[in-house]
Protein backbone atom coordinates (compact mmCIF):
# COMPACT_ATOMS: atom_id res chain seq x y z
CA UNK A 1 0.00 0.00 0.00
CA UNK A 2 2.67 2.29 0.87
CA UNK A 3 4.62 1.86 -2.20
CA UNK A 4 0.82 2.50 -4.22
CA UNK A 5 0.58 5.62 -2.30
CA UNK A 6 4.34 7.26 -3.19
CA UNK A 7 3.96 5.52 -7.01
CA UNK A 8 6.90 3.80 -6.28
CA UNK A 9 5.27 0.56 -6.94
CA UNK A 10 6.01 -1.17 -10.60
CA UNK A 11 3.12 -2.09 -12.53
CA UNK A 12 3.33 -4.84 -14.72
CA UNK A 13 0.97 -5.60 -17.65
CA UNK A 14 0.73 -8.85 -19.46
CA UNK A 15 -0.88 -8.58 -22.91
CA UNK A 16 0.11 -5.77 -24.76
CA UNK A 17 -3.45 -5.53 -26.90
CA UNK A 18 -6.08 -3.18 -27.38
CA UNK A 19 -6.66 -3.49 -23.64
CA UNK A 20 -3.22 -3.57 -21.86
CA UNK A 21 -1.48 -0.75 -23.73
CA UNK A 22 -3.82 1.87 -23.40
CA UNK A 23 -3.64 0.17 -19.54
CA UNK A 24 -0.28 0.58 -19.31
CA UNK A 25 -0.37 4.28 -20.43
CA UNK A 26 -2.80 5.38 -17.63
CA UNK A 27 -0.54 4.34 -15.38
CA UNK A 28 2.42 5.67 -16.89
CA UNK A 29 0.74 8.60 -17.01
CA UNK A 30 -0.51 8.18 -13.16
CA UNK A 31 3.67 8.42 -12.64
CA UNK A 32 4.51 4.52 -11.88
CA UNK A 33 7.26 2.66 -13.78
CA UNK A 34 5.98 0.05 -15.97
CA UNK A 35 6.67 -3.21 -17.33
CA UNK A 36 4.65 -4.66 -20.09
CA UNK A 37 5.16 -8.11 -21.32
CA UNK A 38 3.83 -9.98 -24.32
CA UNK A 39 4.50 -13.53 -26.00
CA UNK A 40 4.49 -11.79 -29.68
CA UNK A 41 7.88 -10.72 -30.02
CA UNK A 42 7.62 -8.39 -32.80
CA UNK A 43 4.92 -6.33 -30.38
CA UNK A 44 7.93 -6.28 -28.13
CA UNK A 45 10.30 -5.37 -30.56
CA UNK A 46 7.94 -2.73 -32.29
CA UNK A 47 7.21 -1.27 -28.57
CA UNK A 48 11.47 -1.10 -27.73
CA UNK A 49 11.37 0.80 -31.59
CA UNK A 50 8.58 3.73 -30.10
CA UNK A 51 6.24 2.19 -32.27
CA UNK A 52 2.32 1.95 -31.48
CA UNK A 53 1.13 -0.85 -33.80
CA UNK A 54 -2.83 0.42 -32.22
CA UNK A 55 -3.39 3.24 -34.79
CA UNK A 56 -6.49 4.66 -32.41
CA UNK A 57 -4.51 4.93 -29.48
CA UNK A 58 -2.26 8.32 -32.00
CA UNK A 59 1.16 7.98 -33.22
CA UNK A 60 3.19 9.57 -30.13
CA UNK A 61 1.87 7.05 -27.08
CA UNK A 62 4.58 4.51 -27.11
CA UNK A 63 7.46 7.09 -28.06
CA UNK A 64 6.26 9.62 -25.34
CA UNK A 65 6.28 7.18 -22.63
CA UNK A 66 9.85 5.82 -24.20
CA UNK A 67 11.33 9.60 -23.65
CA UNK A 68 9.85 9.94 -20.50
CA UNK A 69 11.24 6.45 -19.14
CA UNK A 70 9.42 4.33 -16.53
CA UNK A 71 8.97 2.42 -19.31
CA UNK A 72 9.92 -1.34 -20.47
CA UNK A 73 8.76 -3.91 -22.22
CA UNK A 74 10.00 -7.76 -22.10
CA UNK A 75 8.76 -11.38 -23.10
CA UNK A 76 11.12 -12.89 -20.22
CA UNK A 77 8.51 -13.93 -17.92
CA UNK A 78 11.14 -14.29 -14.97
CA UNK A 79 10.91 -10.40 -14.98
CA UNK A 80 7.45 -11.02 -13.30
CA UNK A 81 9.13 -10.81 -9.98
CA UNK A 82 10.02 -6.94 -10.46
CA UNK A 83 6.56 -6.02 -10.30
CA UNK A 84 4.86 -5.15 -7.37
CA UNK A 85 1.19 -5.59 -9.18
CA UNK A 86 0.55 -7.51 -12.11
CA UNK A 87 -2.17 -6.63 -14.20
CA UNK A 88 -3.14 -9.43 -16.73
CA UNK A 89 -4.94 -8.56 -20.12
CA UNK A 90 -4.83 -11.85 -22.14
CA UNK A 91 -7.29 -13.39 -24.80
CA UNK A 92 -10.41 -15.02 -23.36
CA UNK A 93 -11.63 -16.28 -26.97
CA UNK A 94 -13.79 -19.11 -27.35
CA UNK A 95 -13.23 -22.79 -28.73
CA UNK A 96 -14.48 -24.16 -31.79
CA UNK A 97 -17.61 -25.60 -29.82
CA UNK A 98 -18.02 -21.89 -28.47
CA UNK A 99 -16.86 -23.38 -25.18
CA UNK A 100 -14.21 -21.36 -23.55
CA UNK A 101 -10.99 -21.11 -24.00
CA UNK A 102 -9.19 -20.27 -20.97
CA UNK A 103 -5.80 -21.35 -21.99
CA UNK A 104 -4.31 -18.19 -22.13
CA UNK A 105 -5.71 -17.09 -18.58
CA UNK A 106 -3.99 -20.05 -17.01
CA UNK A 107 -0.69 -19.66 -18.96
CA UNK A 108 -0.27 -16.40 -17.52
CA UNK A 109 -1.55 -17.57 -13.94
CA UNK A 110 1.61 -19.76 -14.41
CA UNK A 111 4.03 -17.44 -15.15
CA UNK A 112 2.86 -15.34 -12.54
CA UNK A 113 2.61 -18.27 -9.73
CA UNK A 114 6.48 -18.81 -10.81
CA UNK A 115 7.92 -16.11 -9.57
CA UNK A 116 4.74 -15.15 -7.09
CA UNK A 117 6.69 -13.13 -4.11
CA UNK A 118 5.28 -11.63 -0.42
CA UNK A 119 3.42 -8.36 -1.07
CA UNK A 120 2.16 -9.10 -4.77
CA UNK A 121 -1.16 -7.47 -5.98
CA UNK A 122 -2.71 -9.60 -9.15
CA UNK A 123 -5.33 -8.38 -11.25
CA UNK A 124 -7.06 -10.15 -13.96
CA UNK A 125 -9.06 -8.00 -16.11
CA UNK A 126 -9.81 -10.72 -18.97
CA UNK A 127 -13.31 -10.96 -19.63
CA UNK A 128 -14.49 -14.43 -18.21
CA UNK A 129 -17.16 -16.46 -16.33
CA UNK A 130 -17.90 -15.54 -13.04
CA UNK A 131 -15.50 -17.30 -10.46
CA UNK A 132 -11.95 -18.15 -12.75
CA UNK A 133 -10.29 -15.97 -10.54
CA UNK A 134 -11.12 -18.05 -7.62
CA UNK A 135 -11.03 -21.05 -9.45
CA UNK A 136 -8.50 -21.01 -12.06
CA UNK A 137 -5.98 -18.33 -10.82
CA UNK A 138 -5.84 -18.59 -6.94
CA UNK A 139 -5.11 -22.32 -6.62
CA UNK A 140 -1.97 -22.27 -8.92
CA UNK A 141 -0.86 -19.25 -6.29
CA UNK A 142 -1.64 -20.78 -3.36
CA UNK A 143 0.76 -23.99 -4.48
CA UNK A 144 3.28 -21.67 -3.52
CA UNK A 145 1.71 -22.06 -0.13
CA UNK A 146 1.28 -18.11 -0.24
CA UNK A 147 -2.10 -16.88 1.66
CA UNK A 148 -4.24 -14.51 -0.19
CA UNK A 149 -5.05 -11.51 1.44
CA UNK A 150 -2.22 -11.69 3.87
CA UNK A 151 0.82 -12.67 1.78
CA UNK A 152 -0.41 -11.76 -1.95
CA UNK A 153 -3.68 -9.95 -3.16
CA UNK A 154 -5.61 -10.79 -5.92
CA UNK A 155 -8.67 -9.40 -7.48
CA UNK A 156 -10.64 -9.16 -10.67
CA UNK A 157 -11.23 -5.89 -12.54
CA UNK A 158 -12.55 -6.18 -15.66
CA UNK A 159 -11.91 -3.66 -18.80
CA UNK A 160 -14.67 -1.62 -20.38
CA UNK A 161 -12.66 -0.37 -23.11
CA UNK A 162 -14.10 0.82 -26.67
CA UNK A 163 -11.26 1.60 -28.98
CA UNK A 164 -11.79 4.21 -31.44
CA UNK A 165 -14.58 5.91 -28.62
CA UNK A 166 -14.01 10.12 -28.51
CA UNK A 167 -15.76 11.05 -25.16
CA UNK A 168 -14.70 8.01 -22.96
CA UNK A 169 -10.98 6.57 -22.25
CA UNK A 170 -9.11 4.31 -19.91
CA UNK A 171 -8.49 6.44 -16.90
CA UNK A 172 -12.43 8.04 -17.33
CA UNK A 173 -14.41 4.88 -17.26
CA UNK A 174 -15.37 4.06 -14.12
CA UNK A 175 -13.91 0.93 -13.25
CA UNK A 176 -15.54 -1.99 -11.10
CA UNK A 177 -12.96 -4.28 -8.53
CA UNK A 178 -13.82 -6.81 -6.88
CA UNK A 179 -11.28 -8.84 -5.08
CA UNK A 180 -10.59 -12.39 -3.41
CA UNK A 181 -11.18 -11.54 -0.19
CA UNK A 182 -11.43 -7.37 1.22
CA UNK A 183 -7.90 -7.04 1.51
CA UNK A 184 -7.29 -7.64 -1.94
CA UNK A 185 -10.33 -5.31 -2.81
CA UNK A 186 -8.62 -2.92 -0.89
CA UNK A 187 -5.18 -2.99 -2.29
CA UNK A 188 -6.25 -3.03 -6.30
CA UNK A 189 -8.67 -0.67 -5.44
CA UNK A 190 -5.95 2.00 -4.19
CA UNK A 191 -3.88 0.72 -7.17
CA UNK A 192 -6.37 1.51 -9.88
CA UNK A 193 -7.36 5.38 -8.13
CA UNK A 194 -4.21 6.13 -8.78
CA UNK A 195 -4.71 6.29 -12.61
CA UNK A 196 -8.52 5.89 -13.23
CA UNK A 197 -10.90 8.97 -12.30
CA UNK A 198 -13.66 6.32 -10.10
CA UNK A 199 -13.08 3.31 -8.73
CA UNK A 200 -16.23 1.31 -7.52
CA UNK A 201 -15.13 -1.53 -5.47
CA UNK A 202 -17.44 -4.69 -4.83
CA UNK A 203 -18.02 -6.75 -2.53
CA UNK A 204 -16.48 -9.81 -4.41
CA UNK A 205 -14.31 -10.93 -7.87
CA UNK A 206 -17.68 -12.95 -8.30
CA UNK A 207 -19.46 -9.70 -8.59
CA UNK A 208 -16.87 -8.12 -10.61
CA UNK A 209 -16.62 -10.62 -13.35
CA UNK A 210 -20.59 -11.36 -13.40
CA UNK A 211 -21.24 -7.22 -13.89
CA UNK A 212 -18.79 -7.44 -16.66
CA UNK A 213 -20.77 -10.06 -18.17
CA UNK A 214 -24.10 -8.70 -17.94
CA UNK A 215 -22.94 -5.30 -19.33
CA UNK A 216 -21.96 -7.56 -22.67
CA UNK A 217 -25.23 -9.53 -22.71
CA UNK A 218 -27.41 -6.57 -22.30
CA UNK A 219 -25.80 -5.46 -25.73
CA UNK A 220 -25.50 -8.73 -27.51
CA UNK A 221 -29.35 -9.15 -26.20
CA UNK A 222 -30.75 -5.99 -27.28
CA UNK A 223 -28.88 -6.15 -30.87
CA UNK A 224 -30.47 -9.31 -31.50
CA UNK A 225 -33.76 -7.25 -30.72
CA UNK A 226 -33.42 -4.72 -33.21
CA UNK A 227 -32.18 -7.23 -35.83
CA UNK A 228 -35.42 -9.23 -35.06
CA UNK A 229 -37.30 -5.91 -35.57
CA UNK A 230 -35.39 -5.22 -38.72
CA UNK A 231 -36.15 -8.86 -40.01
CA UNK A 232 -39.72 -8.12 -39.03
CA UNK A 233 -40.32 -4.37 -39.99
CA UNK A 234 -38.52 -4.76 -43.19
CA UNK A 235 -40.86 -7.51 -44.41
CA UNK A 236 -43.89 -5.55 -43.85
CA UNK A 237 -42.18 -2.75 -45.80
CA UNK A 238 -42.00 -0.19 -42.36
CA UNK A 239 -38.41 1.31 -42.06
CA UNK A 240 -36.84 0.10 -39.04
CA UNK A 241 -34.13 2.93 -39.16
CA UNK A 242 -37.12 5.94 -38.66
CA UNK A 243 -38.58 3.64 -36.20
CA UNK A 244 -35.50 3.84 -33.43
CA UNK A 245 -35.22 7.76 -34.25
CA UNK A 246 -38.75 7.54 -33.18
CA UNK A 247 -38.56 5.08 -30.19
CA UNK A 248 -35.84 7.20 -29.05
CA UNK A 249 -37.89 10.52 -28.63
CA UNK A 250 -38.92 8.79 -25.46
CA UNK A 251 -36.84 10.57 -22.55
CA UNK A 252 -36.76 7.46 -20.42
CA UNK A 253 -37.04 3.63 -20.35
CA UNK A 254 -35.74 3.38 -23.89
CA UNK A 255 -32.09 3.40 -25.05
CA UNK A 256 -31.44 2.55 -28.72
CA UNK A 257 -29.42 -0.13 -30.21
CA UNK A 258 -28.65 -0.47 -34.33
CA UNK A 259 -29.27 -3.14 -36.19
CA UNK A 260 -26.15 -4.14 -38.45
CA UNK A 261 -24.84 -7.33 -40.89
CA UNK A 262 -23.74 -8.86 -37.63
CA UNK A 263 -21.98 -9.00 -34.28
CA UNK A 264 -18.31 -8.37 -34.24
CA UNK A 265 -15.29 -7.08 -32.16
CA UNK A 266 -13.26 -9.37 -29.29
CA UNK A 267 -16.33 -8.80 -26.82
CA UNK A 268 -20.16 -8.88 -27.73
CA UNK A 269 -19.43 -12.38 -29.74
CA UNK A 270 -18.08 -13.71 -27.42
CA UNK A 271 -18.35 -13.41 -23.65
CA UNK A 272 -22.35 -13.92 -23.42
CA UNK A 273 -21.35 -17.99 -24.34
CA UNK A 274 -18.71 -18.22 -21.44
CA UNK A 275 -22.02 -17.49 -19.08
CA UNK A 276 -23.50 -19.74 -20.54
CA UNK A 277 -20.58 -22.70 -20.50
CA UNK A 278 -20.28 -22.17 -16.73
CA UNK A 279 -24.71 -21.99 -16.07
CA UNK A 280 -24.35 -25.82 -17.14
CA UNK A 281 -22.53 -26.47 -14.24
CA UNK A 282 -25.48 -25.25 -12.11
CA UNK A 283 -27.96 -26.82 -14.34
CA UNK A 284 -29.19 -23.29 -15.38
CA UNK A 285 -30.52 -22.73 -19.67
CA UNK A 286 -29.51 -19.59 -20.80
CA UNK A 287 -32.40 -19.58 -23.29
CA UNK A 288 -32.16 -15.83 -23.41
CA UNK A 289 -28.79 -15.55 -24.27
CA UNK A 290 -29.25 -18.53 -26.72
CA UNK A 291 -31.61 -17.08 -28.59
CA UNK A 292 -29.47 -13.76 -29.24
CA UNK A 293 -26.69 -15.22 -30.06
CA UNK A 294 -28.71 -17.47 -32.64
CA UNK A 295 -30.56 -14.35 -34.41
CA UNK A 296 -27.21 -12.31 -34.39
CA UNK A 297 -25.34 -14.95 -36.05
CA UNK A 298 -28.08 -15.81 -38.87
CA UNK A 299 -27.76 -11.80 -39.90
CA UNK A 300 -24.91 -12.70 -42.44
CA UNK A 301 -26.84 -15.28 -44.51
CA UNK A 302 -30.31 -12.64 -44.20
CA UNK A 303 -28.10 -9.62 -45.62
CA UNK A 304 -26.52 -12.83 -48.35
CA UNK A 305 -30.37 -13.52 -49.04
CA UNK A 306 -31.32 -9.58 -49.10
CA UNK A 307 -28.56 -8.99 -51.78
CA UNK A 308 -29.47 -12.12 -54.09
CA UNK A 309 -32.73 -11.14 -54.00
CA UNK A 310 -31.83 -7.73 -55.24
CA UNK A 311 -29.61 -9.30 -57.57
CA UNK A 312 -32.43 -11.51 -58.93
CA UNK A 313 -34.87 -8.72 -59.39
CA UNK A 314 -32.47 -6.87 -61.89
CA UNK A 315 -32.27 -10.35 -63.70
CA UNK A 316 -28.93 -11.14 -62.23
CA UNK A 317 -27.48 -13.88 -61.00
CA UNK A 318 -24.79 -14.33 -57.94
CA UNK A 319 -23.03 -16.77 -59.56
CA UNK A 320 -20.26 -14.92 -61.74
CA UNK A 321 -21.03 -10.96 -60.35
CA UNK A 322 -18.86 -8.82 -59.09
CA UNK A 323 -19.71 -7.75 -55.30
CA UNK A 324 -17.89 -4.70 -53.62
CA UNK A 325 -17.58 -4.94 -49.51
CA UNK A 326 -17.13 -1.79 -48.20
CA UNK A 327 -15.91 -1.86 -44.44
CA UNK A 328 -13.79 -4.93 -43.17
CA UNK A 329 -13.26 -3.77 -39.86
CA UNK A 330 -16.61 -4.46 -37.66
CA UNK A 331 -17.36 -1.30 -36.59
CA UNK A 332 -16.52 2.48 -38.11
CA UNK A 333 -13.56 4.83 -38.17
CA UNK A 334 -10.98 1.65 -36.45
CA UNK A 335 -8.70 -0.50 -38.20
CA UNK A 336 -9.84 -3.59 -35.70
CA UNK A 337 -11.16 -6.17 -38.04
CA UNK A 338 -12.01 -8.99 -34.46
CA UNK A 339 -14.53 -11.18 -35.39
CA UNK A 340 -15.89 -8.75 -38.18
CA UNK A 341 -18.90 -10.53 -40.34
CA UNK A 342 -17.43 -8.73 -43.21
CA UNK A 343 -15.24 -11.66 -43.60
CA UNK A 344 -18.74 -14.05 -43.32
CA UNK A 345 -20.16 -11.74 -45.86
CA UNK A 346 -17.32 -12.26 -48.20
CA UNK A 347 -17.51 -15.89 -47.68
CA UNK A 348 -21.05 -16.42 -48.20
CA UNK A 349 -21.09 -14.80 -51.14
CA UNK A 350 -17.60 -16.43 -52.85
CA UNK A 351 -19.10 -19.92 -51.92
CA UNK A 352 -22.34 -18.76 -54.02
CA UNK A 353 -19.50 -18.12 -56.75
CA UNK A 354 -19.51 -14.51 -56.54
CA UNK A 355 -16.25 -12.75 -57.37
CA UNK A 356 -15.84 -10.14 -54.02
CA UNK A 357 -13.42 -6.92 -53.65
CA UNK A 358 -13.45 -5.32 -50.62
CA UNK A 359 -12.44 -1.66 -49.56
CA UNK A 360 -11.72 -0.51 -46.16
CA UNK A 361 -10.08 2.96 -45.43
CA UNK A 362 -8.48 1.74 -42.45
CA UNK A 363 -7.14 -2.34 -43.42
CA UNK A 364 -5.25 -1.74 -46.42
CA UNK A 365 -5.15 -6.06 -46.58
CA UNK A 366 -6.13 -8.56 -45.15
CA UNK A 367 -4.24 -11.11 -42.37
CA UNK A 368 -4.24 -14.33 -40.99
CA UNK A 369 -6.95 -14.67 -38.11
CA UNK A 370 -8.32 -17.59 -36.00
CA UNK A 371 -11.47 -18.53 -38.43
CA UNK A 372 -10.34 -16.57 -41.75
CA UNK A 373 -7.35 -16.44 -44.29
CA UNK A 374 -8.79 -14.21 -46.85
CA UNK A 375 -5.19 -13.28 -48.47
CA UNK A 376 -7.02 -9.88 -49.97
CA UNK A 377 -6.08 -6.08 -50.24
CA UNK A 378 -8.27 -3.03 -50.30
CA UNK A 379 -9.03 -1.92 -53.80
CA UNK A 380 -8.93 1.71 -54.79
CA UNK A 381 -12.41 3.36 -53.97
CA UNK A 382 -13.25 5.88 -57.37
CA UNK A 383 -16.25 6.25 -60.05
CA UNK A 384 -14.67 4.69 -62.44
CA UNK A 385 -14.11 1.35 -59.81
CA UNK A 386 -17.67 1.15 -58.72
CA UNK A 387 -19.29 1.27 -61.58
CA UNK A 388 -16.93 -2.55 -62.29
CA UNK A 389 -19.31 -4.12 -59.56
CA UNK A 390 -22.81 -6.01 -59.79
CA UNK A 391 -23.66 -4.52 -56.10
CA UNK A 392 -22.16 -2.47 -53.31
CA UNK A 393 -22.75 -4.08 -50.09
CA UNK A 394 -22.33 -1.53 -47.29
CA UNK A 395 -20.80 -3.52 -44.04
CA UNK A 396 -18.97 -0.55 -42.14
CA UNK A 397 -20.12 2.96 -42.29
CA UNK A 398 -16.69 4.71 -41.97
CA UNK A 399 -16.87 8.48 -41.80
CA UNK A 400 -13.85 8.35 -44.20
CA UNK A 401 -16.87 7.42 -47.12
CA UNK A 402 -18.76 9.88 -49.72
CA UNK A 403 -21.92 7.99 -49.72
CA UNK A 404 -23.05 10.09 -52.82
CA UNK A 405 -20.52 9.78 -54.59
CA UNK A 406 -20.86 6.36 -54.26
CA UNK A 407 -24.48 5.71 -55.06
CA UNK A 408 -24.06 8.16 -58.08
CA UNK A 409 -21.90 5.54 -59.27
CA UNK A 410 -22.95 2.30 -58.04
CA UNK A 411 -25.44 -0.12 -60.10
CA UNK A 412 -26.92 -1.68 -56.90
CA UNK A 413 -26.38 -1.24 -53.07
CA UNK A 414 -27.44 -3.74 -50.05
CA UNK A 415 -27.09 -0.89 -46.89
CA UNK A 416 -26.68 -2.61 -43.75
CA UNK A 417 -26.24 0.15 -41.63
CA UNK A 418 -28.71 2.36 -43.14
CA UNK A 419 -25.54 4.58 -44.18
CA UNK A 420 -26.86 6.39 -47.30
CA UNK A 421 -29.98 7.83 -45.64
CA UNK A 422 -28.73 11.41 -46.78
CA UNK A 423 -28.14 10.46 -50.36
CA UNK A 424 -29.99 12.11 -52.99
CA UNK A 425 -32.36 10.14 -55.75
CA UNK A 426 -30.84 7.10 -56.49
CA UNK A 427 -32.87 5.58 -53.77
CA UNK A 428 -34.53 2.68 -56.65
CA UNK A 429 -30.88 1.53 -56.36
CA UNK A 430 -30.64 1.46 -52.67
CA UNK A 431 -31.74 -2.25 -50.34
CA UNK A 432 -31.65 -1.90 -47.14
CA UNK A 433 -30.63 -5.08 -45.44
N1 LIG B 1 -10.74 -5.13 -27.05
C1 LIG B 1 -11.64 -4.66 -26.24
O1 LIG B 1 -12.23 -3.65 -26.57
C2 LIG B 1 -11.97 -5.31 -24.91
C3 LIG B 1 -12.86 -4.65 -24.07
C4 LIG B 1 -13.15 -5.19 -22.83
C5 LIG B 1 -12.58 -6.40 -22.46
N2 LIG B 1 -11.72 -7.05 -23.30
C6 LIG B 1 -11.11 -8.29 -22.82
O2 LIG B 1 -9.74 -8.06 -22.53
C7 LIG B 1 -8.98 -9.23 -22.81
C8 LIG B 1 -7.86 -8.87 -23.76
O3 LIG B 1 -8.44 -8.40 -24.95
P1 LIG B 1 -7.66 -7.52 -26.01
O4 LIG B 1 -8.70 -6.95 -26.90
O5 LIG B 1 -6.71 -6.60 -25.34
O6 LIG B 1 -6.85 -8.66 -26.79
P2 LIG B 1 -5.60 -8.48 -27.78
O7 LIG B 1 -5.60 -9.69 -28.65
O8 LIG B 1 -5.63 -7.13 -28.40
O9 LIG B 1 -4.33 -8.51 -26.82
C9 LIG B 1 -3.96 -9.62 -26.11
C10 LIG B 1 -2.44 -9.65 -26.06
O10 LIG B 1 -2.05 -10.72 -25.21
C11 LIG B 1 -0.89 -11.32 -25.76
N3 LIG B 1 -0.77 -12.64 -25.17
C12 LIG B 1 -1.39 -13.80 -25.51
N4 LIG B 1 -1.01 -14.79 -24.70
C13 LIG B 1 -0.15 -14.26 -23.82
C14 LIG B 1 0.58 -14.78 -22.73
N5 LIG B 1 0.48 -16.06 -22.37
N6 LIG B 1 1.40 -13.95 -22.06
C15 LIG B 1 1.52 -12.66 -22.42
N7 LIG B 1 0.84 -12.11 -23.43
C16 LIG B 1 0.03 -12.89 -24.13
C17 LIG B 1 -1.13 -11.27 -27.25
O11 LIG B 1 0.09 -11.38 -27.97
C18 LIG B 1 -1.77 -9.89 -27.40
O12 LIG B 1 -0.80 -8.89 -27.62
C19 LIG B 1 -9.98 -10.25 -23.35
O13 LIG B 1 -10.41 -11.04 -22.29
C20 LIG B 1 -11.12 -9.38 -23.83
O14 LIG B 1 -12.34 -10.09 -23.82
C21 LIG B 1 -11.39 -6.51 -24.53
Amino acid sequence: MQRIEDRSAVVGVIGLGYVGLPLMHAFHSAGFRVLGFDVDPEKIAALHRGENYLRHLGPTMVKDMLAAGRFDVTNDFSRLADADAIISCVPTPLGSHLEPDLSYVEKTAEDIATTLRKGQLVVLESTTYPRTTREVMLPKFEAKGLRCGVDFFLAYSPEREDPGRKDFNTQTIPKLVGGIDPPSTEVAAALYRKAVKQVIPVSSAEVAESAKLLENIYRAVNIALVNEMKMVLTAMGIDVWEVIRAASTKPFGFQPFFPGPGLGGHCIPIDPFYLTWKAREVGMPTRFIELAGEINRHMPDYVVRRLSLAMNDRGKALKGSKILVLGLAYKPDVDDVRESPSFELIEKLEALGAHVDYHDPHVPATHKMRHHDLHMKSIELSPAALKEYDCVLIATHHAAYDWQMIADHAKLIVDTRNATRNVKGKRDHIISA
